[in-house]
């Protein structure tokens, strides 16, 4: 690309340093965003970009999830998310989400009997859960346990990336990421481990694994399937957030499927990530708890003594929706469970102060996926070290598609992002009896 004369067949952007100018191609994306591809930029002017927390930066170009922040549009692979909230599944969308297209009926049974068949870890792995501590946080099972599992399958993980083998390590993680959640949570309480039953499908299996006992099976209510199963869909895939951009430079090493997952999960845990959902609750339990109607809070988060946790968002400048979607589910399931919850009360009141607040206003914060997710989780009886878990388990398929993505381009990159160096210039070494 020149440096200087102008290809008029595609826009670019003009940059000017020293006094010479540089012309920047400016690529499209099917949505009509426009980005200024500066892979030359250094080879040609000796400067890098600077980018804290790549808030204007892209890293990657994909096909699997758009996002509008302005306007509060996501779909997955073009299908509006309030279109899957409202006919999909989780097990559908992971479908969708990883392979491109909403599966065939043929595609959704091979799919689901894929996940049936690895549904279970490898027996010798309980040895590892009897080595956490009951007061071992879920997450750093999880991350742990995802990175332990691929070691019991040499053949499948062996040779690098292969479509094949791909497929089944897709199904296996997916699987068994409910699995493992569920015996972390039993071995939290002490509890005898379940195993998962092959007529049971994918959220029904999960709640059983949790709380069923020996003698007696958890009593599946389809309300209560159906709000988990659509807080799974709701966390399956968001573009180049902290933990999926954490398993993609994974990925771009050609580590394997397991290790970029486990990756993810721990960056997942963050409570300015997935971790807010656990967050919230105890922030709406803690304002309970002191009897504030969520006045003194707001002050003192815009006096930035605290933050609002669940809300804000790095892209969203609107409302996200998926916590349009899920505010729904929780007023649907507490009226079907004919009950309610003091702190979804809390969150509601702290939503219509805030979205009425020009400190919020001014900085486009609403409430985001996190703000009304752990409602749900709490009515459906999930336990609050549980519910970053649960996100993990959503989040599972977007991790997988943009694994693959990686894998199947043979162009991408291994991800080694350069810096400005602020440090000391060059000095040398002193004997320590002459350091003073
Ligand atoms: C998820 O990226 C994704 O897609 C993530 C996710 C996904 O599906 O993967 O959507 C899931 O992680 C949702 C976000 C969950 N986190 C929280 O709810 C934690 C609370 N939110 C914030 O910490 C914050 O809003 C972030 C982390 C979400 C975004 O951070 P940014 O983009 O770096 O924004 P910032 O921290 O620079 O804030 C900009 C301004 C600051 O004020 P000023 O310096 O301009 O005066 O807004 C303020 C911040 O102080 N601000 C908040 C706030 N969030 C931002 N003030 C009070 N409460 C908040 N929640």
């Amino acid at each position: 690309m020149s440096n200087s004369e102008a290809t008029t067949s595609s826009p670019v952007a003009r940059l000017e340093i020293d006094g010479k100018v540089y012309e920047l191609p400016i690529r499209r994306g099917t949505e009509g965003e426009r980005a200024i591809d500066i892979s030359q930029l250094r080879a040609l002017t000796g400067c890098i970009t600077l980018d804290d927390g790549y808030a204007n930066t892209g890293s990657c170009q994909s096909a699997i999830t758009f996002i509008d922040g302005e306007k509060g549009i996501l779909r997955y692979r073009g299908i509006p998310i309030e279109e899957l909230a409202e006919h999909s599944t989780f097990v559908e969308c992971a479908y969708l989400i990883i392979y491109g297209n909403l599966p065939t009926q043929r595609q959704l049974s091979r799919f689901s009997e894929l996940l049936s068949d690895h549904q279970m870890v490898h027996e010798d792995m309980k040895y590892h859960f009897e080595g956490f501590p009951a007061t071992a946080h879920p997450m750093a099972i999880l991350s742990s346990m995802i990175n332990a599992s691929s070691c019991f399958y040499p053949g499948l993980m062996a040779g690098g990336y292969n479509p094949e083998r791909f497929e089944i390590q897709a199904a296996r993680l997916i699987s068994q990421v409910r699995t493992i959640a569920a015996f972390s949570y039993r071995k939290s309480r002490g509890l005898p481990i379940i195993y998962p039953k092959r007529a049971y499908k994918y959220t029904q299996n999960f709640l059983h694994m949790m709380f069923s006992m020996p003698n007696e099976d958890y009593p599946l209510d389809p309300e209560v399937v159906r709000a988990l199963d659509l807080v799974l869909l709701l966390h399956a895939d968001h573009e180049q957030n902290c933990s999926t951009a954490t398993v993609r430079t994974v990925a771009s090493s050609r580590a394997n499927l397991f290790a970029s997952a486990a990756a993810g999960v721990c960056a997942l845990w963050g409570p300015l990530h997935g971790g807010a959902n656990q967050a919230v609750i105890e922030m709406l339990q803690a304002i309970h708890d002191e009897g504030d109607d969520g006045t003194k809070f707001i002050e003192a988060a815009k006096s930035k003594k605290r933050r609002l946790m669940g809300f804000g968002h790095r892209v969203y400048k609107n409302y996200d929706p998926r916590a349009r979607i899920i505010k729904k589910a929780c007023d649907d399931l507490l009226a079907k469970l004919n009950t309610t919850d003091p702190l979804l009360d809390i969150a509601k009141r702290l939503e219509e102060a805030a979205i009425h607040d020009d400190y919020f206003i001014e900085r486009k914060l609403y409430p985001n996926v996190d703000f009304y997710s752990g409602i749900i989780m709490r009515a459906v009886g999930i336990p609050l070290e549980m519910f970053t878990v649960i996100f993990a388990i959503g989040r599972m398929p977007g991790w997988i598609a943009n694994y693959k993505e990686i894998m199947e381009n043979s162009e991408s990159r291994i991800y080694r992002p350069r810096q400005l160096y602020i440090g000391q210039t060059l000095r040398h070494y002193v004997p320590v009896e002459e350091r003073g």
